[in-house]
């Protein structure tokens, strides 16, 4: 299936990467958002990326203009009625996403390809939601949209061929080197990266070296970019939590268990870099 038009429902801090990263390929995209509020802010950062990418000489003023050319937004679901492909990014919420894919479906297409962005629901329940179970999947991309390269592609059950060849080569036209991952808590990348942050907290708690020994243990010792706690806070405590949860409840495997100081962090508002605080002070 051929895709000129994109959409994107939410231009919080994937949403917006979603967005200009799809603009940025050339794709007419139209960014949605509940209110102007959150539209300004969304629209600003990523105005504010492409001019840190000029200045850092990754994106030319002329890529930059384009892809803000390319980019449209609105506070309306019916502006998105002649998109070939919505990506959702809104709230972990499957009652939020079922309404938001009701508004969309009132105004969109038969052919329109719905993907969440979801990184811990259920795909098949969500595509359950829709009309179009067959034309509907998961594109999981990864923070900072713009610099990550994975996109994982996740089938529901009711996912058709067509559909799940579309997103995979959606992700490539968007510049993305995508995998497929089953529709399993986690996916691929954050079944295995969320009980390895969720140990680095017990290790922090059960006093295995300081915040900052444990993050240059792993960033000097294996040559990751962040260390464990760091990217903690770059992802955001109470996603992290929110996810661990998700995962618990399906495995049942204490591997995926919350550690209690993870729990009381969340409790205390200390999210990570979004709250101004977590494992570090920013
Ligand atoms: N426009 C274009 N390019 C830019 C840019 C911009 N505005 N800002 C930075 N870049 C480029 C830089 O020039 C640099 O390019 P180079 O490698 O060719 O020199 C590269 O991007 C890296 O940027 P910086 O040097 O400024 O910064 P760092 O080297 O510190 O890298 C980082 C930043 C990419 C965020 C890196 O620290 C990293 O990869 N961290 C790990 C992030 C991660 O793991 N993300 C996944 C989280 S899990 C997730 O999202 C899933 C969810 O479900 C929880």
């Amino acid at each position: 299936m051929q895709i000129k038009t994109v959409g994107v429902l939410g231009c919080g801090l994937m949403g917006s990467g979603i967005a200009q990263v799809a603009a940025g390929a050339g794709f007419k995209t139209i960014v949605r958002e509940v209110n102007q509020g959150a539209l300004d802010k969304g629209m600003a950062r990523i105005k504010r990326f492409l001019d840190d990418g000029v200045s850092k000489g990754k994106v030319t003023a002329e890529q930059r203009d384009t892809t803000l050319g390319n980019l449209t937004g609105t506070t309306q679901f019916a502006a998105m009625k002649d998109c070939d492909i919505i990506v959702e990014a809104i709230i972990e919420n499957v009652e939020e996403k079922a309404a938001a894919y009701t508004f969309l479906e009132a105004g969109v297409g038969t052919h329109t390809i719905f993907a969440s962005n979801t990184s811990s629901l259920c795909i098949t329940e969500l595509a359950a939601k829709t009309k179009r179970p067959d034309r509907f999947g998961g594109l999981h991309f990864f923070n900072p949209v713009p610099l990550m390269k994975l996109v994982e592609v996740v089938r529901a059950l009711t996912t058709s061929d067509e559909t799940y060849q579309t997103l995979f080569s959606f992700s490539q036209a968007l510049g993305k080197d995508p995998i497929t991952a089953p529709d399993k808590p986690g996916f691929i990348v954050n079944r295995l990266l969320v009980p390895y942050l969720l140990d680095a907290i017990r290790c922090y708690e059960r006093g295995l070296g300081t915040i900052e020994d444990i993050d240059k243990g792993m960033k000097l010792g294996c040559g990751y970019p962040m260390g464990p706690l760091t990217l903690l806070d770059f992802v955001g405590l109470d996603t992290t939590y929110y996810i661990a949860n998700i995962m618990f409840d399906e495995y049942k495997d204490a591997m995926f268990a919350a550690p209690p100081l993870l729990k009381r962090m969340v409790l205390a508002g200390k999210l990570g870099r979004k709250s101004g605080e977590g494992f570090y002070k920013y």
